[in-house]
Order: structure tokens, then sequence, then C-alpha cells
């Protein structure tokens, strides 16, 4: 009797579901990059205990039709690529066609899609990887993705989780990110009934960050402009330091990113200025062309992989250390390093960092 089996569709979706998503904010993510996607001007996430008993995603984009709503929580379905090449040139953020299927195979899923030119919407409910239900109803144009009781049939993934308060800070921290990479979109967040996070949508990055960080810290914050990279974004003055990298966003083409060179880049610039236990503040998006980065590498889509490492390196290091050089003031950088006794003493900061780390994104 052989011993090799295919495994069944839930089986397989469960664990892809494993690597896509390890936490509430990995589903969050996935959702909305969906919305984004779609060409959303607004989209609302409602979170209830940390997104693990509910989370709700609401757009104003294409919306989807009966069939291609059934197709979407099924495994590499997708609208988005056609050949593996595709990657290389696209500009969405999904490309695997399976976020919508791990999701769907770890909680109780319900999807609401109306087109454009349509009467009425469609709605499925999933359970663990099937459609259990269908109709049809009234819902304006777009998409509404309802997740009920992540991880209820994975008990062994729920106790990797931290507290409520710190998924929903995750979420909170994610979302403000996908904000700042889209300011011409506009962002809700409701955690528990209490709106925490509200964008303009305007297309002004500025105007997010007062959002996100208030008014002040917006108003410290100084351009950045790349030349040797087109690049833009905001720096934070030497002056307005974090003690977490929580607040610094680094974009590529729109994609929300972790990049070790970007940061270290960054670090440098500031570094002929600062003391070494301070983060500044900052949102730098970059454009590159498509086909000089790998965007296939990292299971949540987090990291990216440059084909010209130095040339980014350099770039960011270029720009930032430009923006501080001649935009911040000589006195100012001075009279910061004077406040920080002892240069790379630990936590001698005291007052001159303005945030712990784990704090929330809002003020
Ligand atoms: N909010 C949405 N609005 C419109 N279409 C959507 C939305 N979310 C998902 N879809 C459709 O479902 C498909 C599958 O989504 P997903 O599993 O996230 O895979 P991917 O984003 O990699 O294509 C998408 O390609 C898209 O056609
Ligand atoms: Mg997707």
């Amino acid at each position: 009797m052989p011993l090799i089996h295919i495994l069944d569709d839930q089986t397989a979706n469960q664990i892809a579901a494993g690597e896509v998503v390890e936490r509430p904010v990995n589903a969050v993510k996935e959702l909305v990059e969906n919305s984004i996607d779609a060409g959303s001007r607004s989209i609302e996430v409602e979170i209830a205990e940390g997104g693990l008993a509910y989370i709700r995603i609401s757009d104003d984009g294409c919306g989807m039709e009966k069939e291609d709503l059934s197709l979407s929580v099924e495994r590499h379905a997708t609208s988005k690529i056609s050949t593996a090449d595709n990657i290389y040139h696209i500009a969405s953020l999904g490309f695997r066609g399976e976020a919508l299927a791990s999701i769907a195979s770890v909680s109780r899923m319900k999807i609401t899609a109306r087109i454009q030119g349509s009467e009425t919407a469609q709605w499925i409910s999933v359970e663990g990887s099937h459609i259990t239900d269908r109709g049809e109803t009234g819902a304006p144009q777009g998409t509404t993705v309802e997740i009920r009781d992540l991880f209820y049939n994975v008990p062994a993934r729920k106790k990797f989780l931290k507290s409520e308060r710190t998924e929903s800070g995750r979420i909170n921290t994610m979302l403000g990110k996908l904000a700042m990479a889209n300011p011409g979109i506009a962002f809700r967040l409701i955690n528990n009934g209490r709106t925490v996070i509200e964008t303009p949508g305007n297309g002004r990055l500025l105007d997010v960050l007062s959002a996100l960080y208030g008014i002040d810290t917006a108003g410290e914050m100084l351009p950045v402009s790349g030349e040797e990279v087109q690049m833009d974004g905001f720096i934070s003055k030497p002056s307005l330091l974090k003690s977490s990298r929580q607040y610094q966003t680094f974009i590529v083409n729109r994609r929300v990113v972790d990049n070790p060179l970007i940061s270290k880049a960054m670090d440098n610039a500031y570094h002929s200025l600062l003391p070494k236990n301070g983060y500044p503040v900052a949102v730098l998006h970059l454009r590159v062309p498509p086909e000089t980065i790998d965007v296939n590498v990292h299971p949540q889509k987090r990291e990216i992989k440059f084909s010209d490492e130095q040339e980014i390196f350099r770039a960011v290091y270029h720009s930032v250390l430009r923006t501080l050089t001649t935009q911040s003031e000589p006195e100012e950088v001075a009279a910061s390093m004077i406040r920080v006794p002892g240069h790379d003493e630990g936590n001698s900061m005291g007052t001159f960092l303005s945030g712990k780390a784990g704090d929330p994104v809002l003020p």
C-alpha cells in the first residue's frame, strides 16, 4: 500500500495559512491590500478583541461578480497574474491567490460584494474552506469581508498570540503604515467600537502623518526627495526621536516593507548627527522599476529583494543626509546632542525621547 497521499484542500489551506496568517494583523494586511488592489478610495476596518473575535474590511472598490466571488476563496485563484513572470512587472500588491483561501480555512468568513452597474450584491459564507451558504442582498458597490473566530479550529496557534491589546496595537500600526503608503485612500480603523484611525484620503502624505501622529509631530517633519532613486517622504528633525523603530515606515512601489538595508542607510545618515539610541520618525516611499525588485521572497510579502542593494543604500543615505544637513538648523542639531548626557550610554536619554517602545500609534 502506498504511503504517500495528496492532502485534502482544507488541510493544505490550513498549512499555507500557518505561513500567511500567523496572527490577526496578517489577515488585516492581506484583506486591506486586496481592497487597495480593487481600486478603493475608502477603506474601513473594524476589529473586536484584537481581531480574534471579529474583523471587518469594507471597501468601495470594484467588487466581485457572482462567479468570481466563489472562485476568490479557492487556493491559487487570482485575477492579478497569469504567469509567474508577471510578478516582476505588475503593480498589484497581491499575486499568489492564497490569502482568502488561507484565512477562510482558519475562520468563519462572509464576503459580500457588488460590482458597478449591478442592482444587488452577492454574498457567500465560507467555513473550513467550503462555501456553506450564499445569497443576494442590498449593499453599496464594493466588497465587505467579515471574519469571525479567527483560529477557532487551530487552538495551537492561539497559544502564540499576545494580549488583545498587543494584537490590536499591531493592527493599528500596520493600518497606519498602509495609510501612509496610500495617502489618496481614506482609511478608518474602529477598535472595539471606537474610531482610532481616520485619514482624509486627500493625497497629502503630511496630512496622513498628522492624522496618525498628531499635528505637533507632523510639524517637526522634514521633506525628503531622491535624486539617484525616485523617493519622497518625511523624516523627523534631529530634535524629535523615539525609542523604537515602530515610527519608521518604508514603502517601495506602494508596498509597505521591512528592509534592513533602508533602515541601516537611514541610521548611518543620522549617526553623524545624533546618538545611537534614538530613532527618528520616518516615512520613505521609494519608486523603482518593478523588474529591479523581487517581491516573492517572503510568505507574508513583508520583505523584498533589490537587484542592486548598493544603489538603494547609497540613494537613501544621501537623500536623508542631504535633508538633515540642508534643512535642519545647525544649532538644533548641536542642542540635541548637548541635551543627551553620555552619548552612547544606553538609557540615559531622559525626556529627550518622546515615545516608549510599544506605544500605540495614536498620540
Ligand atoms: N476587496 C476585494 N475587491 C475586489 N476583489 C477582491 C477583493 N478581495 C479579493 N478579491 C478577488 O479575489 C482574488 C483572490 O484574493 P487573494 O486570495 O487575496 O489573492 P490575490 O490578492 O493574491 O489575488 C483576487 O485576485 C481578487 O480578484
Ligand atoms: Mg490578496
